[in-house]
């Protein structure tokens, strides 16, 4: 049977990727997340100015930051201490 990845192993697999993500979705992410996946979910939340959103497993930031640029107030996580630094750099 196959063994189940546990979070420890996941998070140093993520910290390994992170800089190859970070390269891969820039600070506007890749076509299929602008054109299908922002849109859906930007309809889901709709957010506005007076919404505060948590933004779980944030990555590089690119969505938080997309969230920050409509007014919303955001909190952005990620156990990957590499997305962080790397959202830092993002954020506005
Ligand atoms: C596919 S990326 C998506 C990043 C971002 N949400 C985006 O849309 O660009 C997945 C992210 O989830 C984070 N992640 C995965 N499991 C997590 C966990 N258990 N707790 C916190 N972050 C997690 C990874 O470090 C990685 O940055």
């Amino acid at each position: 049977m196959k063994k189940k990845m546990g979070t420890e192993e996941s998070k140093k697999i993520w910290e390994k990727n992170a800089k190859f993500w970070d390269n891969a979705m820039g600070n506007q992410s890749n076509d299929f997340h602008r054109k299908v996946v922002r849109p859906k979910v930007t309809e889901l939340l709709s957010p506005n100015s007076t919404d505060y959103i948590l933004d779980v497993a944030c990555g590089n930031g690119n969505y938080s930051s997309y969230l920050a640029q409509i007014g919303a107030a955001i909190v952005a996580f990620d156990y990957s201490e590499k997305m962080i630094e790397l959202a830092k750099k993002e954020a506005i």
